[in-house]
């Protein structure tokens, strides 16, 4: 049976393929710590479990929940997005919670792109921005993030693109895999580029809680008129990956859109997780300073890592869940990981994974204890 033409552009997530490279060499024995990989290795609140828990046996529990999600989770999302990052949002028709945030990448391109419309994505960027984009036939057009910039869009290089058959640009600050964070003045004009161009703009935001001193949302720059939507997730901020939370906020007339796609996808969020969902946005400050204490310890060893392989951390005061680190002259990343891997049993990302203006570079995840990262220092 032939598989559908929409497939001959898509290969396997490369993670799903390496892993299982991973998982056959630790079955022949090889000690591989898995420094490639940002899933949260850390637990949620303890706060998060029992109030998940302690529903699961109340009536009605199991049974089909909202596709909106029940009131409660999307009144906490908004409660949260204005203590956070002082927007105002409303409850009712401007969040939109999701199984995570790549649930919502598919579904805001399936609501608005058609066949060979075109997308703006970042190179170096998450992958699945072009996967789902070419899923859909559309077309990828990729814009390039460059080190020398601090990896902020060049919008002279934007204006010169041909911009007729763009509907959607995926920006993502703070920005994986490299962690840098967008200047105000970012956000600013990439709000004015998507009104002059009638391109809608969406910031997926799953890093701002994670070593960063700042968190933003485009949301606080653009007014309720604005083509401008934001994704979250649950899962870095607070453990929860495996949950498969997240949300989708801003102007009501586009999550409208989204929300018919999604209605056809799933049939709404188990309650359980939508009250630890709650238990979770409403935790105090000081479960993200112990948070980003644990990153940021760990963070030093995995620098003393990046100068042991004689490569540079390309920015030491980058946020989310990555080092970004720049190899040096002569070796390629893959050549660099596949060396890690098979010699010293240490994986790590190669750049390459997030595009073309990712070869040079390699990312090491914090997902990993101390204890783990200190015995790979140890094996250099
Ligand atoms: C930039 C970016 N966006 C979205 C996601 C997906 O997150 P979620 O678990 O909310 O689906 C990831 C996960 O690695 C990510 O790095």
């Amino acid at each position: 049976m032939k598989p559908a033409i929409r497939l001959n552009n898509i290969q396997e997530y490369y993670f799903s393929k390496k892993l299982r490279e991973v998982e056959n060499l630790k079955n022949a024995g090889k000690p591989v710590i898995n420094l490639g990989i940002g899933s949260p290795d850390l637990e949620p609140h303890l706060q998060v479990i029992c109030a998940t828990v302690n529903c699961m046996q109340q009536t009605g529990s199991h049974k089909y929940q909202s596709y909106r999600g029940i009131p409660e989770f999307r009144k906490a999302v908004t409660d949260f997005y204005r203590k956070q990052f002082r927007t105002d949002l409303n409850a009712e028709d401007q969040v939109l919670p999701l199984m995570g945030s790549k649930e919502g990448i598919m579904h805001i391109s399936m609501a608005f792109l058609n066949k060979d419309d075109a997308v703006l994505i970042p190179n170096p960027g998450y992958p699945t921005y072009s996967s789902v984009t070419k899923l859909l036939e559309a077309e990828p057009v990729y814009y390039q993030l460059d080190e020398s910039n601090n990896y902020q869009p060049n919008f002279d290089d934007l204006e010169k693109l041909n911009l007729e058959k763009v509907k959607l640009m995926w920006v993502n600050y703070p920005h994986m895999p490299t962690g840098a964070h967008a200047s105000e003045d970012t956000f600013v004009k990439l709000i004015g580029f998507g009104k002059k161009h009638n391109i809608i703009i969406i910031n997926d935001n799953p890093y701002s809680f994670i070593l960063n001193d700042n968190p933003r949302s485009i949301l606080e720059y653009s007014n309720i008129d604005s083509n401008i939507l934001e994704l979250n997730s649950l899962s870095k901020t607070f453990n929860m990956a495996g949950w498969r939370v997240g949300m989708l906020l801003g102007k009501a007339s586009l999550l409208k859109e989204v929300f018919k796609v999604k209605t056809q996808m799933d049939s709404g969020m188990f309650y359980c997780v939508q009250k630890g969902a709650v238990a979770a946005l409403g935790l105090p400050r000081n479960w993200y300073t112990n948070l980003n204490d644990i990153y940021a310890e760990r963070r030093k060893y995995i620098w003393k890592i990046v100068e042991k392989l004689n490569c540079k951390v390309t920015n030491k005061s980058a946020a989310g869940l990555f080092v970004w680190a720049k190899l040096p002259k002569g070796k390629t990343s893959e050549e660099m990981v596949d060396e890690l891997l098979y010699e010293k049993s240490i994986f790590v990302a190669p750049g390459t994974v997030f595009g073309s203006k990712g070869e040079g570079y390699i990312r090491f995840s914090l997902c990993m204890s101390k204890e783990k990262i200190v015995e790979a220092l140890n094996r250099l």
